[in-house]
């Protein structure tokens, strides 16, 4: 019987247990810190010396950790990047931009233990030689970027942050940064320029990988709020033990976002791998299953620029075949079977989902969410939006869905500067692909009755 496996999320529900700095010291918080900042040079058996800040970032290695923002790039590798021999300043920054459709893990943390990512963001910076770290945080959660302006002069207060940090002379100040409320903040290099006080444009990587030119062109690592978290766990348990959580390259615990027609919709922190999509939804333990009378038609697994699942799907995954609902809900199996996982958020559709208006639901919010830096992602998140805005109001045509993928099929591949590129286009290629059907349907259905605005395709749109 799965089972949720609650490691970052351990107290975070508990009744009585309050964001304050008093109850996280009551639950052995910062301790962790402790450790870590008492950790002596160690000398290897070949008479090399290895510094604490060193051993840190081989636990870190070793755990296995993968980002938790949504590349699931490996946490010790972006550290090992980071340029150390520059001369400039090294910054951190924590990602708390969370505005992937669907997710609503990180935000968690932040509103019921925000100390928990201060003491986490503390091992970071020191590990890495940081002296000065930013929260980021969307804009459209001002409340929690009060409480972590409090808790973070709960924290000054007691020497966790500042000058000589618990008589160990390291030196670190924390500073919370509230973004505007635009998605594209939440892609790390946007994120970067927008910490700087410019628009958010992404910068093209090479060469501006943020590990050599980040933040005012210095080294800089952008890391996700539940990643941080975990690296306090890893400290405290050692990255061996850490990554006996999961399973091989897809180790630790994740939070998962659950949303949709499920009954019991929410966030569920369990080992990743060891749980399976189908459990998610229909364990009595997580999602509790469709709502009555309805059967499942789609399932987006990993935030809304995920490509989606058609019920029924099966995969060849290791030379056997499986049905998306016995898929391991990991990063690889994911990637094994099309997808990903994302952000961990995954959206259920009942049969009940009219699956064109849902995908110009999504299309709407990557046109208006395209920084508009370059013309295949600016102009084709638009003209996909018009198309399906034009298929759910009655002026559809039945060669829209060839018209939809055609768009699609001409934005990612190297010819954007970021990823946003491949986020608005894999909903569209994934839903027409999938559900073509409903979408000729639709749009052979308008034409019978011969509203079709005969401009053409963008010009008939709004
Ligand atoms: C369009 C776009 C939006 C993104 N939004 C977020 C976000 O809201 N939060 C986040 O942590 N990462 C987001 N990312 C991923 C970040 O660029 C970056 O990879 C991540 O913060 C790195 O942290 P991690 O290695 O701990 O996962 C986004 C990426 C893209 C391309
Ligand atoms: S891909 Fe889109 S969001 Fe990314 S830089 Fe280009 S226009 Fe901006």
């Amino acid at each position: 019987m799965p089972n949720e496996c609650r490691l970052i999320l351990k107290h975070a529900d508990e009744p009585g247990y309050t964001p304050d700095i008093e109850c996280y010291l009551r639950h052995g918080g910062y301790e962790v810190l402790k450790k870590a900042l008492a950790i002596q040079p160690k000398t290897l058996p070949d008479g090399k010396t290895q510094s604490p800040q060193e051993q840190i970032r081989r636990e870190v290695m070793a755990s296995g950790l993968r980002g938790r923002g949504g590349a699931g790039f490996s946490c010790g590798l972006k550290w090992s990047f980071v340029d150390r021999k520059s001369g400039k300043p090294i910054y951190l920054i924590c990602n708390a931009d969370e505005s992937e459709p669907g997710t609503f893990k990180d935000r968690q943390i932040i509103y019921k233990d925000p100390h928990q990512l201060i003491e986490g963001m503390i091992i970071s910076c020191f590990a890495n030689d940081v002296h000065l770290a930013y929260i980021y945080i969307r804009g459209e959660m001002p409340e929690g970027a009060k409480l972590l302006n409090k808790v973070l002069t709960e924290a000054r207060t007691k020497h966790f942050l500042g000058k000589n940090i618990l008589g160990s002379s390291y030196d670190l100040e924390i500073h919370v940064h509230r973004g505007a409320g635009a998605y594209i903040c939440g892609e790390e290099t946007g994120l970067i320029e927008s910490l700087e006080g410019k628009r958010p444009y992404p910068r093209i990587k090479p060469p501006y990988f943020p590990a050599v030119l980040g933040l005012y062109m210095c080294p800089t690592i952008v890391n996700n709020v539940e990643t941080l978290c975990a690296v306090k766990h890893i400290v405290a348990m050692g990255g061996a033990e850490y990554a006996k959580l999961g399973t091989p390259n897809n180790t630790g615990t994740r939070i998962v976002s659950i949303s949709g027609h499920v009954k019991r919709p929410g966030y569920y922190e369990v080992e990743v791998g060891k749980v399976t999509i189908g459990e998610l939804i229909n364990d009595p333990a997580f999602g509790g299953g469709l709502r009555d009378g309805r059967k499942l038609k789609a399932v987006i697994p990993g935030g809304s620029s995920a490509k989606v699942f058609k019920a029924g799907e099966k995969f060849q995954i290791k030379g056997r075949e499986v049905d998306m609902l016995d898929l391991p809900y990991d990063f690889d199996s994911l990637i094994a079977a099309g997808s990903m996982s994302g952000s961990s958020a995954i959206i259920v559709m009942d049969d009940s989902t009219d699956i064109v208006a849902a995908l110009a639901n999504i299309a709407e919010f990557y046109a208006h969410e395209s920084c508009g830096q370059c013309t295949p992602c600016r102009e084709g998140s638009l003209w996909m939006s018009k198309a399906l805005h034009r298929l759910t109001h009655g002026e559809g045509r039945a060669q829209d869905a060839d018209y939809l993928v055609k768009i699609a099929d001409n934005i990612p591949g190297g010819r954007t500067i970021c990823a946003f590129g491949e986020a608005c286009s894999w909903p569209v290629q994934s839903f027409v692909a999938k559900f073509k059907d409903e979408f000729t349907a639709k749009g052979a259905a308008d034409e019978e009755r011969g509203v079709v605005n005969e401009a053409g395709p963008i010009a008939s749109a709004h």
